[in-house]
């Protein structure tokens, strides 16, 4: 039986849309249903008219000068300011308007506008031509040129003595350099790689006891193709003779199931130490397997350097958890090593790894540590939209220090060597986007000060100590590896 209207009803429903549409006219000013994620768009919306369009200030100061005059210029004192405002002043109090993950994103956008009005006024080292000197502030140094005509160069591993170098390709040639030169044929025999999106041949390195008599051990870290087009990180070693790879054995590959099709995010970078392997994967853009103990992605992991699992890890107890997992919530890891003079049980990881826009990592690796992504970051979305409005969370990991905007920070090393004096246990870290070489200068376990050696002159891949105490750099577009040498 169809359903029926009493009159009395439909005069009810007919009042009630009369009493609607006369409360819309008499609020015209009704805020939009759905407020805009984006924080630019906000910043146009809410904060232009005085701010100014580049942050340079009106009404209200200038956001971009790092002169503040109502707090310390931390990310708690914005967002203070902006929930909160400054009645005397006249700077609303936007707290009713923006929720915590949108006050989080202006944040976020007035950093990197704050960045870039910096960036435009510092002159920065630029020393493409062989013979110019940069004097930075602990050492003058000159960029030497050791190959060129390579495709994207990931890492390089130091052979011994007139050995030279072996340079990854992300291609997955595993190219020779002797005697001053770049062999012209690639290894042959090297493992089949995924070379695509972010994916290739991503580390090359030579077992520390590698002159050993019985040694000669070469690791491969590489994108390791699976079927129907996934991958995922996988670790192999084997040696190197009369230009062949041979003996190669299995270090670390995850169970098949486990690998993705996307093609983004596979991390890597290897530490030695005392017969144990150190390794980070990135999350291969599944932001929330990165906290999930069953998956490979966004851990590092500790093996035997043969590839054996240590019984000790800190999860080989908890069901279900790989027992390889060493410390999780990582992103992209990028670069990782051990601070000289630790070792064993005092050994000290540190690790960078890329945020989304914003929230570039410094880690200090803990056992067992939960370092936090996607539950908490500094940075925002790529669209300019927030991720979460949390940066730190009882229990998971904080940063060492954070970049924001993101610097795409890449490859990771300690200064070891005697060349450099200046530079001793300082780290190395190059950056992709900014094409920098940055030294930053610890002080226990925080980081004092922060230099740009030199900007410009190619996405920096990988930044290593050699033996011989210069710093090695893989350079992209176009591919090069070169060395910082002392100068005058
Ligand atoms: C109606 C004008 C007005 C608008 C709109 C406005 N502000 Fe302000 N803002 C001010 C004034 C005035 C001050 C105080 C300036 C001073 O002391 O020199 C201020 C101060 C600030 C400060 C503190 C600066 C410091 O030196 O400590 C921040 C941060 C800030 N505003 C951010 C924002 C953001 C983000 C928005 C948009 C969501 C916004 N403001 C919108 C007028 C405004």
């Amino acid at each position: 039986m169809p359903p029926t209207f009493t009159p009395a009803l439909r005069l009810w429903s007919g009042l009630f849309l009369a009493a609607v549409s006369l409360s819309a006219q008499s609020a015209p000013a009704t805020p939009p249903v759905e407020l805009t994620k984006d924080a630019a768009k906000l910043y146009a919306q809410f904060c232009v008219s005085c701010h100014g369009e580049n942050l340079e200030g009106g009404l209200g100061g200038s956001l971009v000068d790092d002169i503040w005059k109502h707090g310390d210029g931390s990310d708690e004192h914005l967002t203070r300011i902006i929930t909160g405002g400054i009645a005397t002043l006249g700077m609303p109090a936007f707290g009713e308007v923006l929720d915590a993950p949108r006050l989080r994103g202006l944040v976020v956008f007035i950093r990197e506008k704050a960045a870039r009005a910096r960036e435009a006024g510092t002159n920065y080292a630029k020393p493409l031509d062989p013979d110019a000197v940069v004097k930075s502030e602990a050492a003058s140094f000159r960029v030497e040129t050791l190959a060129t005509g390579l495709g994207v160069p990931w890492s390089v591993a130091f052979l011994p003595g007139e050995e030279g170098l072996l340079i990854a390709e992300r291609s997955g040639a595993l190219r020779a350099w002797r005697g001053g030169a770049l062999l012209p044929e690639p290894i042959a025999g090297t493992p089949k790689v995924w070379a695509e999106g972010q994916g290739g041949l991503l580390v090359v390195r030579a077992h520390p006891d590698f002159a050993q008599p019985g040694n000669g051990w070469i690791y491969l870290a590489f994108s390791d193709p699976g079927e129907d087009g996934t991958a995922m990180t996988a670790i192999v070693r084997g040696r190197i003779r009369a230009g062949r790879w041979t003996d190669e054995q299995e270090i670390y590959r995850a169970p098949r199931a486990l690998y993705r099709k996307a093609g983004v995010h596979f991390g890597t970078r290897l530490v030695f130490d005392q017969g144990y392997l150190f390794f980070g994967i990135g999350e291969r853009g599944a932001q929330e397997q990165a906290q999930d103990l069953t998956r490979p992605n966004g851990k590092i992991h500790r093996i035997f350097d043969d590839g054996r699992v240590p019984a000790d890890n800190p999860f080989v107890s908890v069901p279900g958890a790989l027992p390889t997992i060493w410390s999780y919530g990582h992103r992209n890891p990028q670069g990782l090593a051990a601070r000289p003079g630790t070792t064993g049980d005092g050994l000290e990881i540190w690790e960078n790894e890329h945020g989304p826009r914003g929230g570039d990592e410094l880690n200090r690796i803990k056992r067992g540590g939960n370092f936090g992504w996607p539950l908490i970051t500094y940075g925002m979305n790529y669209n300019g939209t927030p991720i979460t409005a949390e940066t730190a969370r009882d229990g998971l990991e904080q940063p060492v220090i954070h970049w924001t905007p993101s610097i795409a920070v890449c490859g990771l090393d300690f200064y070891v060597g005697e060349r450099f004096p200046g530079w001793k246990g300082n780290i190395l870290i190059g950056s992709l986007k900014q094409q920098e070489l940055r030294r930053l200068v610890l002080e226990g376990g925080k980081v004092k000060s922060q230099e740009v050696l030199f900007r410009g002159i190619g996405r920096v891949r990988s930044v290593q100590t050699g033996p011989d105490g210069l710093v090695y750099v893989c350079l992209e577009d176009p591919g090069r590896v070169v060395r910082l040498v002392p100068a005058q």
